[in-house]
């Protein structure tokens, strides 16, 4: 199983690819988290990406295709892998498909996740994440039972930098902008299944199996 998870900030991929990579037995691997972990450690790749993703911007390509160079060669990759938050340009689309072609691989689907912008907005501003495990609540609709504190581990819940309202309202342009373009780019590939982002948890999973599962 090799998927892109595709789709507007908020729209639940990071949520879906969590279960279903781990379901799966496949890598999650999420651009978005791995330049958060690299600015925790403070490493110059997270410095340098703190500076694009504080106000909604991309990542420089280059700085992105490295990366993934790195991150889809290691081991746990190997047998397959969910990939949520990229490629988000089509110069990262054309260098996925390169890095797979040289690996003797291919995408098996491409999953575009679409919700209102209306619920995006909804969600990012309600979300909060822990800060040891990662799991993500919302404030209404994935609350934890103690305000501020993590179900799973007791930690400490905390609002990422870049779910205020104006800065997500700049990543909802970007994503028109620069990410939008790769919905033709892999519909005309065959690849693209779109899901609605809006069911239940559930109801979005199972959508994303049917989707996964059906004749290209
Ligand atoms: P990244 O971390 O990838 O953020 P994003 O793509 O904007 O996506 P999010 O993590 O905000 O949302 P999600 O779709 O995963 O939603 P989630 O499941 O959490 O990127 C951040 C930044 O890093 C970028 O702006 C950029 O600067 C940089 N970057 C990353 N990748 C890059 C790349 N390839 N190139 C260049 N730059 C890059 O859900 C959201 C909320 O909704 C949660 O509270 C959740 O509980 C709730 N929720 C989820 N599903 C449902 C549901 N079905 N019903 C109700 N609520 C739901």
């Amino acid at each position: 199983m090799r998927l892109v998870f595709l789709g507007p900030p908020g729209a639940g991929k990071g949520t879906q690819a969590r279960e279903l990579a781990h379901a799966g037995g496949v890598a999650h691997v999420a651009t978005g988290d791995i330049l958060r972990e690299a600015l925790a450690a403070g490493t110059s790749l997270g410095l340098e990406a703190k500076r694009y993703m504080d106000r909604g911007a991309l990542v420089p390509d280059d700085v992105i295709i490295d990366l993934m160079r790195e991150r889809l060669a290691a081991p746990d990759a190997a047998q397959g892998f969910i990939v949520d938050g990229f490629p988000r340009t089509i110069a990262q689309a054309e260098a996925l498909a390169g890095l797979l072609k040289d690996a003797g691989q291919a995408l098996d689907r491409v999953i575009y996740f679409e919700v209102s912008e209306r619920e995006l907005l909804r969600r990012l501003t309600g979300r909060r994440i822990c800060r040891r495990c990662q799991t993500v609540y919302h404030l209404v609709s994935a609350p934890p039972r103690t305000p501020g504190v993590c179900d799973r581990c007791g930690a400490e819940l905390y609002q990422r930098d870049d779910d205020g309202e104006a800065t997500v309202r700049n990543r909802l342009e970007v994503f028109a902008r620069q990410t939008a373009p790769l919905l033709a780019y892999y519909h005309q590939r065959g690849l693209l299944a779109t899901v609605s982002g809006e069911g239940s948890v559930e109801a979005v999973r199972a959508a994303i199996r049917a989707a996964v599962g059906a004749e290209r």
